[in-house]
């Protein structure tokens, strides 16, 4: 969508994978969807060197809202979700009287957005183009769609995704393009997310890329992600074997989004996590971090802050990568453009035994006569400078990958990210 907006793939944090429609606020709440979780979040991208990297925004997903609209026939948070404010005393010597009781979302998604941006960051909301978003709470019906945007831009907010639970394929062919021309007409720069392709099995002629590209600026196109590696699988496979189909979709304003970043939580190893961040930035992929921001361990964050990842991920010419080879041993060689006449190469195993030492050369990776220069990502250092016809030997550990930066020796060495 060419509303000056996502030139290069948005960055932030998204509620759902990880806090999902948790309401219990009462017995739950540090972790339920509240104003207070989007608060915390916000301060961790703000004060731990997340923003600088480029993770702005603080998304809300699904189970914010009120089940009934104001009397105007507006969205509302609700009112009466509440919880006891943490923040409290709450030893046993302080009287039950001091605790302040809260509601869900006191101060409304206004004040909220206001903290967001006095930090530097975007507030991202959730909607659903049916009669109910998934979690059951009010949906945007196409009556809905003009007050609804309405409502998002007065609150300030800089990005919507609207779910497509509860409604059929008509409601999405006439909803999602309104809702793009409604989002416009408020006058706010409103990023847009659409997962209507995830509602049509991603796939032409149920999908028409060229439209949605130029209505979204970014689109689920395939299943939810869960906390697992098969989870990880089941996504790159599909994103690889509809490759051809999905990789001209993709560009500058306009990314195929294979759902949240789950490194951090309970699921994936750490090999797993690096090859998640590798492969969702070949895939030019939005790094929308779905964790508890709190409570990250070391190991996690490195891979998310990883510089060199991110810049490729970021990398303003905004082609997505494709997969190149897939080997009958389970190795695979998956390769990006970047701008400057560089590239990135994640070499990603999917064996189960140990790391496996692939043999191979540039060339055999279609690498044009000439030396390069290489940059480990994960190693975080450079290697020894490489013609394209010598043979090399990379150890890719299983379920894991090795992925690199590539320039030709003639760009200077700035052109490395790090
Ligand atoms: C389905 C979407 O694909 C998820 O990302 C999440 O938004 C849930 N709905 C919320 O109910």
């Amino acid at each position: 969508l060419d509303n000056g907006l996502m030139r290069i793939p948005p960055m932030g944090w998204l509620a759902w994978e990880r806090f999902r429609c948790n309401t219990d606020c009462e017995n739950d709440p540090k972790n339920c969807i509240s104003e207070a979780l989007f608060r915390d979040m916000a301060d961790r991208l703000a004060e731990d060197g997340w923003r600088e990297l480029g993770y702005v925004y603080v998304n809300i997903d699904d189970c914010w809202a009120s089940k009934n609209r104001d009397a105007q026939g507006r969205l509302q948070p609700d009112p009466k979700r509440h919880y006891f404010d943490n923040d409290m005393p709450t030893s046993s010597s302080v009287s039950l009287t001091c605790l302040v009781v809260v509601k869900g979302f006191p101060s409304g998604i206004a004040k909220l957005a206001r903290y967001v941006h006095d930090r530097g960051l975007k507030l991202g909301i959730y909607g659903d183009l049916g009669t109910y978003t998934c979690g059951g709470y009010p949906g945007t019906t196409l009556d809905k769609i003009e007050t609804d945007a309405q409502t998002f831009a007065e609150w300030e907010v800089d990005m919507l995704k609207l779910d497509g639970c509860y409604s059929n394929s008509t409601d999405q062919e006439q909803g999602y393009p309104l809702m793009s021309r409604a989002l416009n007409a408020t006058g706010r720069p409103i990023g847009y997310s659409c997962s209507w392709p995830a509602y049509q099995g991603g796939l032409p002629p149920k999908i028409n890329y060229t439209l949605l590209g130029e209505i979204c600026n970014l689109w689920r196109n395939y299943g939810d992600i869960e906390d697992s590696w098969d989870s990880i699988l089941s996504i790159v496979d599909w994103f690889t074997e509809n490759q051809e189909i999905l990789q001209p979709a993709a560009g500058p304003g306009r990314w195929n989004d294979p759902d949240m970043l789950v490194i951090g939580n309970f699921g994936l190893s750490m090999d797993q996590s690096r090859s998640q961040m590798a492969l969702w930035a070949i895939m030019a992929a939005p790094l929308f971090m779905s964790n508890d921001l709190r409570t990250l361990n070391s190991g996690a964050r490195a891979i998310l802050q990883n510089k060199a990842v991110i810049a490729i991920n970021q990398d303003p010419l905004g082609i997505q990568g494709k997969r190149l080879i897939k080997e009958n041993n389970d190795i695979e060689v998956f390769w990006r453009p970047l701008s400057n006449k560089a590239s990135a190469l994640v070499f990603f195993s999917r064996r189960t035994d140990m790391p496996f030492r692939y043999l191979t050369s540039l060339k055999a990776l279609n690498y044009t006569a000439g030396s390069y220069m290489v940059y480990d990502v994960f190693m975080e250092k450079p290697m020894p400078t490489l013609k394209d016809t010598t043979q090399f030997v990379v150890s890719i550990n299983p379920s894991g990958v090795v992925m690199w930066f590539v320039c030709g020796v003639l760009c200077s060495t700035s052109c490395l990210p790090c």
